[in-house]
């Protein structure tokens, strides 16, 4: 355990980098598959345990992730990252198999209208189209997560009742997920409904199986990630640079940032065995290509006093 004043958080925490997939999927301007590579092999370096790459979705829905497998050719695979994307449905996910990922996610969410706008489907209907992804992942030996989008709040309906996010838990986890990623999609969560939800769903599939994935529109996903952490939630979700947005949530700005993220956590001697100024780096090197600049806090300090 560490040793600081605030006891009892996780000693280790597993950031999940999803900027080149939650980050880009939203990025007006094409970035040119090569940028995409060299900026993953950049978060590769910094030494994450996952980084979410890209989606095989449909090229129509997110023009931007349309070379996935370019993408996934090219990269550099560094032992000990485990490489993840988005999958909706079985075509995505022999495409996903093609492209040699050992690690996928299927994602719905907690709310009739967003995963109809997002996916096209009504919860149940995304659960059905799960079933075969899950059962081709059995069979190749690879691990599925499970996202939940729109668990605090909707775009189209408002606040999400826990007990509606508990319902698709229970749903995902029956058909074999063995991760849950609880999304604040439009960052409207504050830390008394992180402490509700986790409430709900711990008991379900046990705390180290959640993670939280928050997106920082408003200005409360570090405090909601210290609510969480004091719940003893262990994965994160962030995106470098804090890119990010959803195409189907209006208002949806960008991931909690992974460099302000890493700050909080080695101010809390929480290990996670990431390097800070690679992910800086990583940042930099993508606000180059996207020709604009990070919206992480960190950054901004760490930049400016160069
Ligand atoms: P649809 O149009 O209802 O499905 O889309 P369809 O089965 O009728 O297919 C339409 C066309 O897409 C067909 O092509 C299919 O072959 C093709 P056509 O015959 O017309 O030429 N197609 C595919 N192509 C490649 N790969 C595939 C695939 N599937 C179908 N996998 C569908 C339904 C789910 C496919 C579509 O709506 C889709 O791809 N949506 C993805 C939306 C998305 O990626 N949203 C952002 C990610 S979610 C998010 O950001 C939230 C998260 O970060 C957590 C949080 O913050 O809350 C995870
Ligand atoms: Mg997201």
């Amino acid at each position: 355990m560490n040793d600081t004043p605030l006891k009892g958080l996780p000693p280790r925490v597993t950031v999940v980098e999803v900027g080149p997939r939650d980050g880009l999927q939203n990025e007006k301007g094409v970035i040119a598959t090569a940028d995409k590579i060299r900026f993953i092999d950049l978060l590769s370096e910094a030494g994450f345990p996952v980084i979410e790459a890209t989606s095989f979705v449909s090229p129509r829905a997110i023009p931007q992730l349309a070379d996935a497998a370019e993408v996934m050719a090219g990269i550099t695979r560094r032992p000990g990252v485990r490489y993840t994307a988005l999958v909706p449905n079985a075509k995505g996910m022999e495409r996903a198999l093609a492209a040699g990922l050992r690690e996928v996610a299927v994602f719905t969410g907690a709310s009739e209208s967003f995963v109809q706008h997002n996916i096209n489907m009504s919860i149940a209907g995304s659960i059905e189209s799960f079933r075969p992804v899950l059962a081709m992942a059995r069979e190749a030996g690879v691990r599925v997560r499970g996202y939940i989008s729109t668990a605090f709040g909707c775009p189209y309906e408002g606040v999400v009742a826990p007990e509606a996010v508990k319902r698709v838990a229970g749903a995902l986890l029956e058909i074999g997920v063995e991760e849950l990623s609880i999304g604040d999609t439009i960052g409207v969560a504050t830390p008394n409904q992180v402490v509700e939800v986790t409430g709900a769903l711990a008991p379900l599939a046990g705390i180290e199986r959640l993670a939280m994935h928050f997106h920082d529109t408003r200005g409360t996903a570090l405090a909601n990630v210290m609510t969480a952490l004091q719940l003893g939630v262990a994965i994160f979700d962030s995106a470098a640079g804090g890119l990010g947005g959803c195409p189907y949530a209006p208002g949806a700005s960008g991931n909690l940032a992974t460099e302000d993220l890493l700050y909080l956590l080695s101010g809390l001697d929480v290990e996670t065995g990431v390097d800070l100024e690679k992910v800086v780096a990583a940042s930099a090197f993508l606000a180059r290509a996207r020709g604009q600049a990070p919206a992480s806090r960190y950054y901004a300090a760490a930049t400016a006093e160069r």
